[in-house]
């Protein structure tokens, strides 16, 4: 009894141990876009211009983030954020004063949450095109219909490829991405493209189809 026992809760102990293995992470800017709705949006607005909701109530109106960040090192960028290091930033650099007016998350997120958040700084520099559609549900139909082929990490390695033969673009590479409009995007999914590249325009709704394009520009690294 006890043998059939042990034998039946193996399955049960293997499925537990997998999971965290086999769920990959999702993409930093695609979790650092979920923490800055959630926590920065407030004072820095939608796309980082510094025009939130909280931004007029500021003493010191928050900067257009989508241009500053991009001449900070991402160390800088990280006591900015956590807070620990503003004194001395300050003393070293007046450059790299920042008033209290910024709030201080040294203890709300962990490092890979700062990282998350210090990748989606970086995403809202180089953005070209608006997000459209919802990024979570682009996840969870990108795991399901497309990775096969793109690759769970989106960089064009799926199991199908070596199968078919083919090399879809790399949609980690924020260069090859940005170079389409949504709605390129949009037209590839709707109507296919090339030989392997199937049409989704019987599977998928308008939504469904704007969620994947914000979640292909959230695989950017
Ligand atoms: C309550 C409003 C408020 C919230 C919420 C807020 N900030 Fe700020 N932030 C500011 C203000 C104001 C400044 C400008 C401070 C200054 O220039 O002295 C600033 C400055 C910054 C800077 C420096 C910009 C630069 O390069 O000069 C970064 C980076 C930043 N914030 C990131 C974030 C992140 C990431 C979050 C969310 C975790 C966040 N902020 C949440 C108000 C806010
Ligand atoms: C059977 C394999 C396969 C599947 C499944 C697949 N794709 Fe593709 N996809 C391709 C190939 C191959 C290309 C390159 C086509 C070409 O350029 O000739 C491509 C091209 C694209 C393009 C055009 C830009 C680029 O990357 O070249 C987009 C956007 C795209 N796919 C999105 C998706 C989305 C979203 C899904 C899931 C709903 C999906 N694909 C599912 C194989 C696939």
């Amino acid at each position: 009894m006890k043998n059939i026992f042990r034998i039946a809760l193996l399955p049960a102990i293997f499925t537990l141990i997998n999971i965290p293995l086999l769920a990959a992470a999702p993409p930093p800017a695609y979790e650092g876009r979920r923490l800055y709705v959630s926590y920065c949006q407030l004072c820095h607005g939608t796309k980082g211009k510094g025009d939130g909701a909280l931004a007029k109530a500021m003493k010191i109106h928050p900067t257009d983030i989508s241009t500053t960040v991009r001449s900070r090192s991402d160390t800088i960028l990280e006591k900015i954020i956590t807070g620990e290091g503003q004194p001395t930033i300050s003393g070293r650099d007046r450059h790299n004063v920042i008033s209290e007016s910024m709030p201080e998350w040294e203890d709300i997120f962990d490092k890979s949450q700062i990282s998350a958040l210090i990748a989606y700084l970086r995403f809202l520099t180089r953005a070209k095109h608006d997000l459209m559609g919802d990024p979570k549900l682009g996840l969870e139909l990108y795991h399901k219909y497309c990775q096969v082929c793109h690759g769970e990490e989106g960089d064009g390695d799926g199991v199908m490829t070596k199968l078919l033969g083919i090399m879809p673009m790399d949609h980690t590479n924020p260069n090859e991405t940005n170079s389409m409009s949504n709605a390129e995007i949009i037209e590839s999914i709707l109507d296919g493209k090339g030989r392997f590249m199937p049409s989704w325009r019987s599977t998928l709704s308008q939504a469904d189809v704007e969620a994947l394009v914000s979640y292909i520009r959230l695989l950017s690294q």
